[in-house]
C-alpha cells in the first residue's frame, strides 16, 4: 500500500504501482483540477508539487512520489487567494482555463524561490507550460503583478480589460498580501 500525502490530508492508495501519479489523483482520488494533456511530459498541464518542486504527474509513477508532500491546484491556497490567484483574476488570465492550474502551479513554485523573478527567469520556468489560447503575455503579467513587480509584458489595450480593474492600488494590495503570505505553496 502506498500512503500520499495531498494538500495536507494523508490518503491511501492499493493498486498498480506504476499507475502515472495524475491519474491517482483525478479517477481515483478525484483532484480533477490536475489536467491531462498530452500525457507525454510535454505540456505542463499535469503539472503540481512533490515538496514545493514543480513536476510532470503525467509521467511519475505514483511509486516514485515516496514521503515527499503533493500539492495540488486545490491545496495552492485555502480561498483561491494566493497572490498568484488574485493576480489572475485581476487581469482575467485564463481564456478557455484547460491549461491554467499547471500554468498556476509552475508560477507558484517559481515565486516561492524566486520573489522578484527577472522577465528571462519568467520565460525560463514557465517554458515547459504550453497554452493552447496563447495567453502567455497575461501569464507572464500575472506572475509580476503577484510579484509586486512592474508589469512588462501587458498592453490593457489589447485585451480590451477594464483599465480600472488593473490600478496602481489593486497592485500595491497584490504586493503586500504576497509579502505577507510569502508567496508560498
Ligand atoms: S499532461 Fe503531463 S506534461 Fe502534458
Ligand atoms: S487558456 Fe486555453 S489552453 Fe491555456
Amino acid at each position: 500500500m502506498i500512503s500520499l500525502m495531498i494538500n495536507g490530508k494523508q490518503h491511501h492508495y492499493n493498486d498498480d504501482e506504476n499507475m502515472p501519479l495524475l491519474w491517482v489523483l483525478r479517477d481515483i482520488l478525484k483532484y480533477t483540477g490536475t489536467k491531462y494533456g498530452c500525457g507525454k511530459g510535454l505540456c505542463g498541464a499535469c503539472t503540481v508539487h512533490l515538496d514545493g518542486q514543480p513536476i510532470r504527474s503525467c509521467v511519475m509513477p505514483v511509486s516514485a512520489v515516496g514521503k515527499q508532500k503533493i500539492t495540488t491546484i486545490e491545496g495552492l491556497s485555502n480561498n483561491g487567494d494566493h497572490p498568484l490567484q488574485q493576480a489572475w483574476q485581476q487581469l482575467n488570465v485564463p481564456q478557455c482555463g484547460y491549461c491554467q492550474s499547471g500554468q498556476l502551479m509552475s508560477a507558484a513554485a517559481l515565486l516561492a524561490e524566486n520573489p522578484k523573478p527577472t522577465e528571462q527567469d519568467i520565460d525560463l520556468a514557465m517554458s515547459g507550460n504550453l497554452c493552447r489560447c496563447g495567453t502567455y503575455n497575461r501569464i507572464k503579467a500575472g506572475i509580476q503583478m503577484a510579484a509586486g513587480m512592474k508589469v512588462t509584458s501587458f498592453n490593457i489595450d489589447d485585451f480590451a480589460l477594464d483599465k480600472q480593474s488593473i490600478d496602481e492600488q489593486a497592485i500595491d494590495k497584490l504586493a503586500m498580501d504576497a509579502t505577507a503570505k510569502g508567496v508560498k505553496s
